[in-house]
C-alpha cells in the first residue's frame, strides 16, 4: 500500500487510533483491575493480624514475646508461604521475620501506610516490602500493645497474587485474557470495515483524478472529449466532480468561441480584401485606359471613365469608413454624448435626404406627423446613423411604386421607431443573421453602391450601446418592418452627459 496516496494515509492513520485506543483499554483495565484485586484480597485479609494476634499468644505477663514470636513465624512459613509476618516496633524497625533468612533486604518498614490502614483509609494501601527495597505490597496490620504502653506491630505481607506487572494481571485472570482478546477482534474488525469503506470514499476520487488527467491530455483542438462524470452523491466529492463538469464545458464552450473568432477574423479579412479589391481593379483598369488612350479619347467617354473611377472610389471610402466606424464601436472606447432630441425632427431630415433617391426609384417615402410623443434621450449621432442605414436598405430593397414608411410613436417611457417597407422581404431563415457583419441575403453581393453588409452590425453595436434591442419581421414578397426604442428624455437641470463606454 503506497503511503503517499491518500488511501495510504488514511489506513496508517486508522491503524494507528485503533492501536492506540486497543493500547488505552487494555492498560486501563489492566490498572483498574489490579487495583481492584488488590483491594478484594486487602479487604479479605483486613482482620488477619489481629485475629493472629487474638488466637496466638505473642504478650505473655504484658511482655511482647519476640522469641516465641519468631517461632510462630518459622511455622506460618511452612504452612502458608503466601503470606509472610513481621513484627515491628514503634519506630518500624523489624524485630523478626518469617521470611527465609537472607531474603529480607531492609530492616525498617515506613508506618505511616500501616497507620493509615489502622486508620481504616480506604483500600488498597501499598506498604514497604522488606524482600526488596521499594518495591510495595498489600498487607495486613495490627498493634501489639506491651505493658508499660511499649508498642510493637504485627505487618503481614500478603505476598500470594502478584500483581505488580500488566502481564502479571492479564496471565492471572481469565475474563481479562477473553476481554483482550475481544477487543483486539473487534479492532481488527473496525480496521477492515475502516479500510473497506475508505477505499470506496478514494475510489471516486481516483476515478476524479483519471478523468482529470485523461481531459487534461486530450487534444482539445481535434475533437471534443466526453469527460462528463455522474456525481453519485452531493457530498464534497459530488460537489468536486459537479465543479469539473462544469469547469470542462467551460473551457470546451469557450475553445469552441475562440475557434469561431478565429474563423470570422480570417472570414472578415477575406470579405474586406475582396470588397476593397473589386472596386479597386476597377478604379485602376478605367484611369489607365484614360492613361494610355489620352488625346484618343472624346471628352464625353473621358469624363464617363473618370465618373465611373470616381463612383469607385467613393464605394471604398463607403466601406472603409463602415469598417472603421465599426471597429470604433466596437473598442469600447467611445464617447457616448446622451441628449434629448426630438426623433421625429432627425427622421423627417433624414426623410429629406433620401426624398430624391426615392422619387427617382418610383417609390413614396413617408413619416407620420409629428405627435405628442416625449423627446428621446440618446446620441444624436449615433441615432441618426442608425436611421439613415434602415431608411437607406429599405429603399434600396424596396420594389417600384413601393413604400416606405416611418412611424414614430411612444408612451410615457420611451418612443418606438418603426421602418417599414414593402420590398422583397427577408426569408426567415435569414433573419437570425442579418446583423452579422458581411452578411447579405444576396450571395451574390451585388454591391454596386457600397453597401457590404455592414450596415445593420453597426446599428445593432449603436443600439446595444444605447441598451435597446433591434427588432425585425419580414415576410418573403411583402416588405420588411425593422423597429427599436429608445427612452425619453430625462428632465433634469443638466441632461446631457457623457458616458464612457
Ligand atoms: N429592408 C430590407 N429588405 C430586405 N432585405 C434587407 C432589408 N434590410 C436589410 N436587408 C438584408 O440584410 C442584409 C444586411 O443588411 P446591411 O447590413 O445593411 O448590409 P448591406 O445593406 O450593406 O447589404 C442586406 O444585404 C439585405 O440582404
Ligand atoms: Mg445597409
Amino acid at each position: 500500500m503506497p503511503f503517499h496516496t491518500l488511501y495510504g494515509k488514511l489506513a496508517i492513520t486508522l491503524l494507528g487510533l485503533l492501536l492506540a485506543v486497543g493500547a488505552t483499554y487494555i492498560l486501563l483495565t489492566a490498572y483498574f483491575t489490579k487495583n481492584h484485586l488488590r483491594e478484594t484480597s486487602q479487604e479479605l485479609n483486613r482482620t488477619l493480624a489481629a485475629n493472629l494476634i487474638k488466637e496466638r499468644d505473642f504478650i505473655r505477663n504484658g511482655n511482647i514475646q519476640v522469641d516465641a514470636v519468631a517461632t510462630v513465624f518459622e511455622s506460618f512459613m511452612v504452612i502458608n508461604p503466601s503470606i509472610e509476618l513481621y513484627l515491628l516496633d514503634h519506630d518500624g524497625k523489624i524485630l523478626s521475620y518469617s521470611a527465609p533468612k537472607g531474603a529480607v533486604m531492609t530492616d525498617q518498614i515506613n508506618l505511616a501506610p500501616i497507620n493509615q490502614f489502622l486508620d481504616d483509609q480506604p483500600l488498597p494501601i501499598l506498604g514497604d516490602d522488606p524482600r526488596a527495597v521499594g518495591r510495595k505490597k498489600i498487607f495486613s496490620a495490627a498493634p501489639l500493645v506491651g505493658k508499660n504502653n511499649e508498642l510493637c506491630y504485627l505487618y503481614v505481607v500478603l505476598r500470594g497474587e502478584n500483581y505488580d506487572s500488566i502481564s502479571d494481571v492479564l496471565g492471572d485472570s481469565y475474563i481479562l485474557r477473553i476481554g483482550s482478546w475481544v477487543t483486539a477482534g473487534s479492532l481488527a474488525l473496525a480496521l477492515i470495515s475502516g479500510l473497506f469503506l475508505f477505499s470506496q470514499y478514494t475510489r471516486r476520487l481516483t476515478r476524479l483524478s483519471e478523468t482529470m488527467t485523461q481531459f487534461r491530455n486530450s487534444d482539445l483542438s481535434q475533437h471534443t472529449p466526453n469527460v462528463e462524470l455522474t456525481p453519485q452523491s452531493e457530498d464534497e466529492i459530488g460537489k468536486l466532480e459537479s465543479s469539473f463538469n462544469d469547469l470542462a464545458k467551460r473551457v470546451i464552450l469557450q475553445l469552441k468561441e475562440l475557434r469561431e473568432t478565429d474563423t470570422y477574423r480570417c472570414d472578415m479579412v477575406a470579405n474586406i480584401s475582396h470588397d476593397l479589391r473589386t472596386p479597386l481593379a476597377s478604379m485602376q483598369g478605367y484611369l489607365e485606359t484614360l492613361l494610355l488612350k489620352d488625346g484618343e479619347l472624346d471628352p464625353e467617354k473621358q469624363r464617363e471613365y473618370i465618373e465611373i473611377a470616381l463612383r469607385h472610389s467613393h464605394r471604398m471610402g463607403k466601406l472603409i469608413k463602415d469598417l472603421f466606424e465599426l471597429a470604433r464601436l466596437d473598442s469600447g472606447d467611445i464617447d457616448i454624448d446622451k441628449t434629448n432630441f426630438s426623433l421625429h425632427e432627425l427622421a423627417f431630415d433624414i426623410m429629406q435626404k433620401h426624398q430624391l433617391d426615392a422619387e427617382q426609384r418610383g417609390i413614396s417615402l413617408s413619416c407620420n406627423d409629428a405627435n405628442d410623443t416625449c423627446n428621446a434621450y440618446g446620441d444624436i449621432g449615433l441615432i441618426e446613423r442608425v436611421l439613415e442605414n434602415l431608411i437607406e436598405n429599405a429603399i434600396r430593397h424596396c420594389n417600384q411604386n413601393g413604400s416606405v414608411k416611418i412611424n414614430i410613436t411612444g408612451n410615457s417611457n420611451n418612443v418606438q421607431v418603426r421602418v417599414t417597407d414593402t420590398g422583397k422581404g427577408i426569408p426567415s431563415d435569414e433573419l437570425n443573421h442579418i446583423f452579422n457583419r458581411f452578411y447579405q441575403v444576396d450571395k451574390h453581393r451585388t454591391n454596386k453602391n457600397g453597401s457590404a453588409g455592414l450596415g445593420l452590425a453597426i446599428v445593432k453595436r449603436i443600439l446595444d450601446l444605447h441598451h435597446s434591442d433591434i427588432e425585425v419581421s419580414s415576410e418573403v414578397d411583402k416588405g420588411t418592418e425593422f423597429s427599436f426604442a429608445l427612452g425619453c428624455a430625462i428632465t433634469q437641470a443638466n441632461t446631457s452627459e457623457h458616458i464612457a463606454t
